[in-house]
């Protein structure tokens, strides 16, 4: 199946990167289905795309629930499907110890809970909806792209390690996927963006001074001096929908990179 052919699923599409590239791809008369959880969000995003005739519709979603992703592709039900972009995830700052020097308290430890919440949502997340992006492919007999969305902190990074770990999992089921989903037509390809500066990055900062500081000093490691802005990363996904001969890869799209740890 070419990528103009049926619907691009875009999972996490409400808001960041996965709106950016949902409504680039609208924009450019492709459907799309936006998928994330209930929200005025989503209903608004369902509204204007009535309003300006682009072909998007929304369907509610949390990628951290079985029942509630087969659900989501039940009611794409003799739609095809082209593609399917997964971007649900969130960051964590969270380090493994935390000294006693720094609060005067014993030495704090990562919560397991925490631990779990990530792993859930990004790693468990992205297992779920490729399966069922998988079989809805397959099932198809037309084969199709999934992508994955990692971040650039994949191979380890201070402060963030069940994020780092989750994503460095969507990885690696990235490549295994690829390697066993070949011989159905079925592409499996990996967007791994550096620090986006969205919405989402904007209200951090706004609410905690100290994390835009640290941002900020992290910027300037960055060879290319600035963060990525959302539509670039959607730009990378597209290419990664379109490009009929990647799979199994990494894109990453970090403006060159830098170290682990900024102090
Ligand atoms: N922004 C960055 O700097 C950056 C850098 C590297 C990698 N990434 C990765 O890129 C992806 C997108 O990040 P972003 O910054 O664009 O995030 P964002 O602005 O917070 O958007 C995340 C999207 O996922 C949805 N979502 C969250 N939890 C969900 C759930 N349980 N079920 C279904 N949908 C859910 C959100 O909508 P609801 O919450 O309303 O459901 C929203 O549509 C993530 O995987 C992130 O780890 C981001």
């Amino acid at each position: 199946m070419s990528s103009g052919d049926g619907v691009t699923l875009v999972v996490g599409g409400s808001g960041g990167i996965g709106l950016a590239t949902a409504r680039e791809l609208a924009g450019a008369g492709r459907p799309v289905v936006a998928a994330a959880r209930p929200s005025r969000r989503l209903d608004e995003l369902a509204r204007s795309a009535q309003r300006e005739g682009c072909p998007l519709r929304t369907l509610p979603v949390d990628v951290t629930s079985a029942s509630s992703v087969a659900e989501l592709f039940a009611r794409l039900d003799g739609t095809p499907l082209t593609a399917c972009v997964h971007t649900a995830g969130r960051n964590l700052s969270r380090r493994l110890l935390v000294p006693p020097e720094e609060d005067g308290q014993d030495w704090r430890t990562h919560p397991e809970q925490e631990w779990r919440d990530i792993v859930d949502l990004c790693l468990t997340g992205t297992f779920l909806v490729g399966r069922a992006a998988a079989k809805a492919f397959a099932r198809q007999g037309t084969g199709g792209v999934l992508v994955t969305v990692a971040s650039s902190t994949w191979p380890g990074s201070w402060g963030q390690s069940a994020y780092s770990a989750a994503k460095a999992g969507v990885v690696s089921l990235t490549r295994s996927w690829a390697l066993e989903l070949g011989e159905y037509g079925i592409r499996v390809v990996c967007v791994a963006p550096g620090v986006v500066d969205g919405e989402a990055l904007r209200a951090k900062c706004a609410s905690r001074p100290r994390h835009a500081a640290y941002l900020e000093r992290l910027r300037r490691h960055v060879p290319l001096g600035r963060f990525a802005a959302e539509h670039e990363v959607a730009a990378a996904i597209v290419h990664a929908i379109d490009n009929e001969y990647l799979t199994g890869t990494v894109l990453e799209v970090h403006g060159g990179g830098f170290p682990g740890r900024i102090d």
